[in-house]
């Protein structure tokens, strides 16, 4: 059996018209975007295009798109950027216990550096509570940074709330939207928005490239000194073949969301009816209501998640126990750790099963074959060992 990919949350494989754009601007457009000469005013223009299209996609203009290295990038440019621009109207700062690393080891950093952070709880679904973060709100808050939707266990955040409630406060909103990308609709004039940060090979794009939206007039100290680039927000030459594919792919995404959205409920609902079928017992971590469709964390008391993990890929199934960041590591989830509390049987006991292009209904029937297999082997191999 060939191997079957479903980790599309870690990375997702390039998509052939993406890889097909970037060949060609490597191979035609050879020119430094800051050159005035025709080579340079071509890869200028590519970067242009490129941006416009990325703009038009989530309704703002294309001087509020800054490209990054991706969501890592993002993420720092923006909660380090505006505590810095920000710090005289105060160093508090909001996020939440179940933020990527980028996020929250960027917020942890900002702690070292005389920021007070606060770290919202979460329910059992992964949500926060608005009244929680409105009774968190302070005169002196510069920033709240709330996830769009987790890579963990899919739950989306109240977005919209939250930006209605701070349109009336100083705090900017920022959201990694690194996630959520590909598979929700998204408007930054309909959601006031301040920041939104996005990477590329999420959504079949290229690896090392995304873009942070900055919301016209939303001041960030920059941390990269150099040239002018990116209207002097991110100093460097710019990676035109890989912002080539990044428009490529968000063209893709916006030409094709609904039907991205509706394959991924269709193999989750494939999935669970496989292991339906096969009489496992499993609950889904997550919200019922708010979840990205391509992420399905499932818990199966009873197992241990490296043991399955590697079961799972000694039979050509691909799927985490979390981030990539964490995964391979034995650290339980500080995502489900903040949903179910420290030492839940949930933290030891869940794998990250996510889809994409690739992932058919007859494939994903058959990962879910072998993972109902896999688990009843663990379940029965660990009451086995308590009867000794
Ligand atoms: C929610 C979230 N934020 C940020 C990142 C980091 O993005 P990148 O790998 O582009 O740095 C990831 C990647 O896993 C993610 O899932």
């Amino acid at each position: 059996m060939d191997p079957i990919y479903l980790d599309h949350a870690a990375t997702t494989p390039i998509d052939p018209k993406v890889l097909k754009v970037m060949v060609e601007t490597y191979q035609n457009a050879i020119g430094n975007p800051s050159s005035i000469h025709s080579f340079g005013r071509q890869a200028r223009k590519i970067i242009d295009d490129a941006r416009h299209a990325i703009a038009k996609y989530i309704g703002a203009g294309s001087r509020e798109i800054v490209f990054t290295s991706g969501g890592t990038e993002g993420d720092n440019m923006a909660i380090i950027g505006a505590a810095l621009a920000n710090r005289k109207f105060g160093k508090h700062i909001i996020t939440t216990k179940i933020e990527h690393h980028g996020v929250f080891r960027t917020c942890e950093y900002l702690e070292s550096q005389g920021f007070d952070v606060d770290y919202l709880d979460v329910d059992q679904t992964g949500r926060i509570s608005i009244d929680d973060l409105k009774s968190k709100l302070r005169a002196d808050t510069i920033l709240v940074t709330i996830m769009y939707g987790n890579n963990e266990v899919g739950t989306v955040q109240p977005i919209r709330e939250i930006a209605d409630l701070l349109s009336s406060h100083q705090a900017l909103f920022h959201t990694d939207a690194v996630q959520a990308f590909g598979t929700v609709d998204m408007d930054v004039k309909d959601t006031p928005i301040d920041l939104l940060s996005m990477t590329g090979h999420k959504i079949g794009g290229p690896k090392g490239i995304g873009f942070l939206y900055v919301r016209d007039g939303v001041a960030l100290e920059s941390f990269t000194h150099g040239g002018d680039q990116e209207r002097k927000r991110r100093a460097g030459t710019e990676n035109v073949p890989a912002i080539a594919g990044l428009g490529k792919a968000v063209d893709i995404v916006a030409d094709h969301l609904p039907e991205r959205i509706d394959a991924c409920l269709r193999v989750r609902r494939v999935l669970l009816k496989t292991l339906d079928a096969a009489e496992v017992s499993y609950r889904i971590n997550g919200n019922p209501e708010h979840f990205l469709p391509q992420v399905l964390n499932l818990y199966f008391p009873g197992t241990q998640v490296e043991a399955l993990l590697t079961k799972l890929d000694l039979e050509g199934i691909a799927v985490s126990s979390g981030s990539a960041c964490t995964a391979g590591s034995v650290e339980p989830s500080h995502v489900l750790t903040a949903m179910f509390g420290t030492g839940a049987p949930e933290t030891r006991s869940s794998i990250r099963i996510s889809f994409g292009s690739g992932s058919t209904p007859e494939l994903v029937a058959q990962a879910g074959t072998v993972i109902a297999r896999a688990v009843r082997e663990l379940v029965e191999s660990g009451k086995a060992g308590e009867r000794l």
